[in-house]
């Protein structure tokens, strides 16, 4: 008399349907389609690339270092996101504007909380000596062009340097960073320096990546801003200087034709240098945020 013997999984193919078989019955929906696109994806990618075993080992070590390069001031898989473009597929994704509103890109590794609220024209870079002084200014608006009063600005950059305050190991000190409230009209002055093309750190596992990948590891110039307001949508974004020479090759991605703006020379102090304090020469941008209503039904506290 034959026996039925259970078939168990056997082959490549037979596994990834039994993991994405096991994942079904997962209970949340949304957790469910993730997690079987993920398995199904990772499966697919081992084995279009037939991943040699000491490959997949050299995988772990790489996302071992990668979690073990992170402190509580560098986030180096953000930054590994940002390097393969996966943050800005996200971005593209979630941030599918309304004509005319200012797009959003990269949020980047280098924010920090607590940056000082600062008057308009207020420093961000009293210890950039050697920075060229920049005033960037604006308004910002709704998408019909009114302006938003009590706006916040939150504002970071790289020094002349080209590097963050978070790079500094000597000191936990905030530099280059500031919050910034909009007036009545809804405008804004920043004081800062040029803002400079700089390589992200190369000293971990995303920097071996790019050297192993042949890539270089510049970002264009360029200032950070998340914009916000009561009953706006915030905007996490960048204004880049107009004329850098990464604004092709951005080793992040985030470079949208709508964010470059001119960083304008000025060879004598005029009204609005003076005003500040500004010795020439130095630069203006001019740039105006434009915001989305909230997707919050009104009146919902954000
Ligand atoms: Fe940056």
């Amino acid at each position: 008399m034959a026996v039925t013997v259970k078939r168990r999984s056997t082959t490549e193919d037979d596994i990834t349907a039994e993991a994405l078989r096991r994942i079904e019955g997962t209970p949340d929906p949304r957790l469910r389609r993730v997690m079987l696109g993920l398995v199904k994806h990772l499966h697919a990618f081992v084995k279009e690339v037939e991943l040699t075993e000491s490959e997949w080992f050299e995988g772990i070590k790489f996302l071992t270092a990668t979690g073990q390069k992170c402190t509580d001031i560098r986030q180096e898989f953000i930054l590994l996101s940002d390097t393969l473009g996966v943050s800005m597929v996200v971005d593209l994704i979630n941030h599918r504007k309304p004509e005319g509103a200012t797009e959003s890109t990269v949020f980047g590794p280098f924010h920090r909380d607590g940056a000082p609220e600062m008057a308009a024209g207020g420093n961000i870079a009293p210890k950039d000596q050697k920075g060229l002084p920049t005033l960037i200014r604006g308004r910002v608006l709704d998408l019909e062009g009114r302006p938003i009063a009590g706006a916040i600005l939150d504002v970071w950059q790289a020094d002349s340097h080209g590097l963050y305050d978070s790079q500094n190991p000597n000191s936990e000190e905030l530099h280059m960073r500031g919050k910034f409230r909009t007036d009545k009209d809804g405008g804004f002055v920043v004081r800062t320096t040029l803002p400079v093309a700089y390589t992200i750190p190369t000293d971990g596992p995303v920097g071996d990546m790019l050297k192993a990948t042949g890539r270089h590891p510049w970002r264009p110039a360029h200032t950070h801003f998340v914009v916000s307001a009561p009953g706006f949508e915030p905007v996490t974004t960048h204004l880049f200087e107009s004329t850098d020479k990464y604004l092709d090759s951005d080793t992040v991605f985030g470079v949208k034709d709508s964010l470059i703006c001119e960083f304008a020379r000025h060879e004598t102090a005029d009204a609005a240098a003076k005003q500040f304090g500004v010795a020439a020469p130095y630069y203006t941008a001019d740039f105006d945020f434009v915001l989305k209503p909230a997707m919050a039904p009104a009146g919902a506290v954000r």
